[in-house]
């Protein structure tokens, strides 16, 4: 074995490396993943130590976990790739190194099967800055062939790893996550539903059964494509496991060339918030391109007036809206078309004339004149039967006309050029003839036919927008959070999280979210007093200030507001503002808590000179008294000024004496992190809301 040739690389940073070593000119397999190693280390060495025993029962040589693992090489395992000719014969190609090419952060490595006339090409960063992998694999074929299965750039993760967080969810309930064993075999999620899916945010995170937020390792994913994806985590009967991900089976079209959307990948000893950190910035400051700032606090329409728009009545809800601190007025669904409910006109993109005889000038113009910028719902890859685009081209739906309808519409084949021309047409014309800053763009249900084309149509689509619109801001919604991932958050600038508005639904969703998603690109508003998805009645204080952790807005009819009620919206608006500048940039540290009816979380900013920290208490707890929450990521040595910024919450209930209830707190980083703060009693479904600097 030791003479077998050996070629490596090495992906290296502050925090992690990644060492890749092809034997015998074979495809390249990760022999290291993990904190960084010292300059000095030998690859050769660290290749040649890679190597496992042969046991008995065994091949006579164990396969390579290689970045797309062969059935040539007889892997005991899901294979990273499964391709047939179109005679149906199943392709086995044996790759081997053709070239490399090293660029600034990263590296292309191509391998060839030249019998077979295929490459596999692998492009492979390690983004400066945020420490994020960013893996990519092509295959190109020089004969049309059909792909069943591509795996992005397919990393082993270590034996001592034993547990994985996965990531389910519903409409109003997205970003659940579990925790499972890694145990003998695959755990496969095929996301079949053509999108994103509320039901299959494409993450996952290998930890250990000791790791938390603050502690342990972790080894976290994302699969940064719309179109839905299949993730494998396998172990295999030798020991070893390994993790795919790729666009969701039979998705791929037949063809040439295949290329996976970006895995990112991240290695972290600082516990779950070192992956979700890097995750969070590298959104923030890679992916989001051209985003307003300060983010303007949102006014959206959606829950006041749902389908019902008169323009007086809007212009009136528009100067309440304003009269609490909003900035961007979004006037949502029912505009267009004759769309007085769910049943008809999408597609028909022209303005109602029924409800905006004078089009919508008079309501952008009385919403600039109160300083706010204007925004538009869209749901443009949808169609209704009842609408004049479905009665001039039936023909341009996605799927068989027989299959069951979501929320009673269709689906526009993506894939098909005048389809997309229309939409830039119809949308551009709209965006052309109006003052309008911001789309919200809405994808109401699964696709009736998987087929990546739909997704990268979508994508076409956007750019082409994006290029010509410049100025416009886009939201992600789909029924909430049914299309978050990052390759929708490279053309958007903001996610629409969930169509749950209340506040303890969204705490819990905007907690697990931030293992992904920084705050300014996730939409949190202030919902009406009784919930329209819940049923739940909810405090003015927990809604604004559970609105006031992200991008905040509001989404209730204000003139349901009492005064007492405007003047703490108001307030806490403007505590928000105040703080936004630094918040927005900020990296959301998820907290620790040995009290399970907390949900917490600090807000650090880039200089570590301001951090904020939200307790929020989501059910009453067992114990008597709260217990101490432990801060974060501080200077030990340094010394922090802690307030309580609500103290004036605390109910009468509360008869002690801790100190936040009184007055400021100073004290060390360390104590901080070690002891923590010591809060007042109070009412569960309350938040407590704590603003700290470092002296
Ligand atoms: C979806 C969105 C909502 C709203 C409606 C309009 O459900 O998630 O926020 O825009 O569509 O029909």
């Amino acid at each position: 074995m030791s003479n077998q040739a050996v070629k490596t690389w090495h992906l290296r940073d502050d925090h992690q490396s990644l060492v890749l070593a092809s034997f015998d000119n074979r495809l390249p397999e990760a022999v290291y993943w993990g904190p960084a190693l010292p300059a000095g280390e030998n690859l050769e060495t660290l290749a040649a130590a890679s190597l496992m025993d042969v046991a008995p029962g065994m091949v006579d040589r164990n396969a390579g976990l290689s970045l797309c693992p062969e059935a040539s090489e007889t892997f005991p395992g899901q294979t990273g790739l499964a391709a047939r000719n179109l005679a149906g014969d199943v392709l086995a190609p044996a790759f081997r190194f053709e070239s490399e090419a090293v660029t600034e952060d990263g590296l292309t490595l191509v391998f060839a099967d030249r019998d077979l006339e295929l490459n596999l090409v692998f492009d492979l960063v390690l983004t400066p800055g945020t420490s994020l992998l960013k893996l990519q694999t092509r295959l190109e074929s020089a004969n049309e062939i059909t792909v069943d299965w591509l795996a992005a750039p397919v990393l082993p993760v270590p034996a001592h790893t034993g547990e994985m967080i996965e990531f389910s969810g519903r409409w109003c309930s997205e970003f659940l996550t579990r925790r499972l064993p890694f145990s003998p075999g695959a755990r496969m999620r095929d996301n079949r539903t053509g999108r994103t899916d509320h039901a299959h945010f494409p993450g996952l995170i290998v930890c250990n059964a000791a790791t938390r937020n603050t502690s342990g390792e972790a080894y976290a994913f994302h699969y940064g494509w719309s179109g839905g994806h299949r993730m494998v985590a396998e172990e295999l009967a030798d020991g070893r496991r390994q993790v795919q991900f790729g666009h969701a089976s039979a998705s791929l079209p037949k063809g040439l060339h295949f290329d996976t959307a970006p895995l990112y990948a991240t290695y972290a000893a600082a516990g779950l918030n070192g992956a979700a950190v890097r995750f969070q910035r590298h959104v923030r400051d890679h992916l989001v391109k051209g985003a307003k700032s300060p983010r303007p606090v949102h006014y959206n329409c959606w829950e006041a007036v749902y389908f019902k728009h008169d323009p007086e009545e809007l212009k009136a809800i528009a100067d309440r809206a304003a009269g609490l601190g909003a900035e961007r007025f979004v006037l949502d669904d029912g505009w267009f078309g004759r769309r007085d409910d769910d049943t008809t006109s999408l597609g028909d993109w022209v303005i109602d004339r029924r409800k905006w005889p004078d089009g919508l000038t008079p309501l952008i113009d009385h919403v600039k004149s109160l300083g706010l910028q204007f925004g538009i719902w869209f749901e443009p890859e949808m169609v209704n039967e009842d609408s004049d685009l479905f009665r001039a081209h039936p023909e341009w739906v996605l799927g068989p006309i027989g299959q069951i309808r979501g929320r009673q519409q269709l689906v526009l084949d993506m894939s098909r050029q005048e389809v997309r021309d229309y939409l830039y047409d119809r949308i551009a014309d709209v965006l052309a003839n109006n003052d309008i800053g911001y789309i919200k763009w809405d994808h109401n249900r699964v696709l009736p036919v998987i087929d990546s084309r739909q997704a990268e149509g979508f994508y076409a689509l956007v750019d082409r927008l994006r290029e010509d619109f410049p100025h416009v801001e886009i939201e992600s919604c789909s029924s909430g959070g049914g299309r978050i991932d990052f390759g929708v958050l490279e053309r958007t600038h903001r996610v629409w999280l969930s169509d749950s508005n209340d506040a303890l639904e969204r705490q819990r969703i905007q907690h697990d979210a931030a293992l992904f998603l920084p705050a300014s690109v996730t939409g949190s508003h202030v919902g009406p007093r009784h919930c329209h998805t819940s049923g739940r009645t909810i405090d003015i204080r927990l809604r604004a200030w559970t609105a006031a952790q992200r991008h905040m807005g509001f989404e209730m009819d204000p003139r349901e507001l009492t005064d007492a009620e405007a003047d703490i919206l108001r307030e806490v608006t403007g505590w928000w503002k105040a703080n936004r500048d630094w918040m927005m940039q900020a990296d959301i540290l998820r907290l620790d808590c040995p009290d399970p009816a907390i949900i917490a979380e600090q807000q650090l900013s880039q200089d570590g000179r301001e951090f904020a920290v939200f307790v929020a208490l989501a059910r009453t707890s067992d114990q008597i008294l709260p217990r101490p929450i432990r801060l974060t990521g501080l200077d030990p040595e340094a010394r922090y000024a802690i307030t309580l910024v609500n103290r004036d919450e605390a109910p009468r209930l509360s008869r002690g004496a801790p100190l936040l209830k009184s007055r400021d707190l100073e004290v060390s980083g360390q104590y901080l992190m070690s002891h923590g703060l010591t809060l007042p009693w109070r009412f569960p479904e309350t938040i407590w809301v704590l603003k700290g600097e470092k002296i």
